[in-house]
């Protein structure tokens, strides 16, 4: 029935209507005559064909993981690319708390500024990410609990801090914080891993604390829990059976969370998720918000980042564009973040994390888009024109 919409939309989708600006991306196709005129105005750009534009459409936000080499690169334009194409920005890792304390009591937040203050001259909003998380704890920490020289009070003390340091910095300026990220393993969802970093030193009672801190010091922002895996991509359902118990747990405990984010890490040798869509579906079911955080699908390549089965760039389109029509069919899905703006492994974190796979992003290594560029924008163009079954609520 879905389909028929998108169908439909096919033949409405004759011309591209007026697409607001940067200022305006986020509001649904401008009505009044002086918003007609100044949409006008900034149609040129971004370009009514690009991502952000024609998601803007039917309220939903396309986001990209953003480094400062996105922003200070212009050939290729990394900065162009990202500023026209995207109205969400996810600091890749500059939020992360290596960044942004990686020495006790010395705050850093150049970069983090930097990526914050582009999204909003730029018109796009932020997803802050991550405040707790197995990674990237700065090695102060790691070392200081290891050995005994930190102990738990003083981990909630130090930890607890930097939330409220950052948290509070940009108030009022992130519009959904991952507060929590990647609480289970793959090998066994059932519980919340008790291995985890947190749960091991602090107890499971510590991710509650943290959703009311934050909400607290910013209590306009969206709060979310991100995890991969999450939408039936593990084949089984355990992971996102586990995840949503876990959320609905907290929600009954009254804790605030707003939302959950699959990341939509996908991988082509594993086939697609056949319960995408009724997953997403099944966490709005909650009265929660849903979002795509950080989606890319790798694939094996060769030295040059090529595919080496020629078969896998339209496997690939065929995943990112069931992904984004999940997301299109989900009212509840209010952003579409992809992770990383090209192949180039000095940019796409696949080739590093996952040897002998890349080619996940839309872009090639020189940042010309790929079919799969195309395919999601092709799959945005129709949802732009067909019925207007996509009616996520306009963020703020
Ligand atoms: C990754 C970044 O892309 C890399 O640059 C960094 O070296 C490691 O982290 N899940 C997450 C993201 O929530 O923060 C991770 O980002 C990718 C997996």
């Amino acid at each position: 029935m879905r389909r028929r919409d998108f169908l439909a939309g096919m033949t409405a989708a004759a011309g591209l209507a007026a697409v607001a600006g940067p200022a305006t991306a986020g509001a649904a196709t401008v009505r009044s005559g002086a918003a007609q005129t100044t949409a006008r105005a900034a149609a040129s750009y971004p370009p009514a064909d690009s991502l952000r534009a024609l998601a803007a459409h039917v309220n939903l936000r396309i986001g990209m993981a953003v480094s400062p080499f996105d922003i200070a690169t212009t050939t290729p334009d990394y900065n162009g690319v990202l500023k026209s194409q995207f109205s969400t920005a996810t600091p890749e890792n500059a939020m992360k708390w290596d960044a942004v304390e990686p020495e006790q009591g010395v705050f850093d937040f150049t970069d983090a500024d930097e990526i914050v203050n582009f999204a909003e001259q730029n018109g796009m909003l932020v997803r802050g990410h991550t405040l707790l998380w197995h990674n990237q704890i700065p090695a102060w920490v790691t070392t200081g609990v290891s050995n005994g020289t930190i102990s738990a009070s003083q981990l909630k003390e130090f930890a607890f801090q930097r939330i409220q340091t950052e948290v509070s910095r940009y108030r009022g300026r992130i519009w959904q914080w991952d507060v929590a990220n990647e609480f289970f393993t793959d090998t066994d969802p059932s519980m919340i891993n008790p291995q985890d970093f947190w749960i091991q030193n602090l107890g499971e009672g510590i991710i509650a604390e943290a959703y009311r801190l934050v909400h607290q010091v910013d209590p306009h922002a969206l709060l979310f829990y991100n995890d991969y895996n999450i939408a039936g991509e593990d084949g089984t359902n355990a992971k996102h059976d586990a995840a949503f118990a876990f959320v609905q747990g907290l929600l009954e405990q009254g804790v605030p969370i707003d939302g959950v984010g699959n990341q939509g890490h996908q991988d082509t040798q594993y086939g697609f998720s056949g319960t995408f869509q009724q997953d997403l579906a099944h966490f709005a079911s909650l009265g929660l918000k849903v979002a795509i955080t950080e989606a890319d699908v790798r694939t094996f390549v060769n030295a040059n980042q090529i595919p080496t089965d020629s078969l896998a760039p339209s496997a690939q389109s065929y995943y990112y564009t069931q992904m984004l029509y999940a997301a299109l069919e989900v009212p509840q899905v209010i952003s579409f973040t992809f992770w990383d703006e090209s192949d180039n492994p000095n940019v796409s974190w696949v080739p590093g994390t996952f040897p002998g796979e890349g080619a996940a992003t839309l872009w090639d290594a020189n940042l010309n888009p790929k079919p799969q560029y195309f395919a999601v924008q092709q799959m945005l163009n129709l949802a732009a024109h067909a019925a207007p079954h996509h009616v996520a609520t306009a963020p703020f």
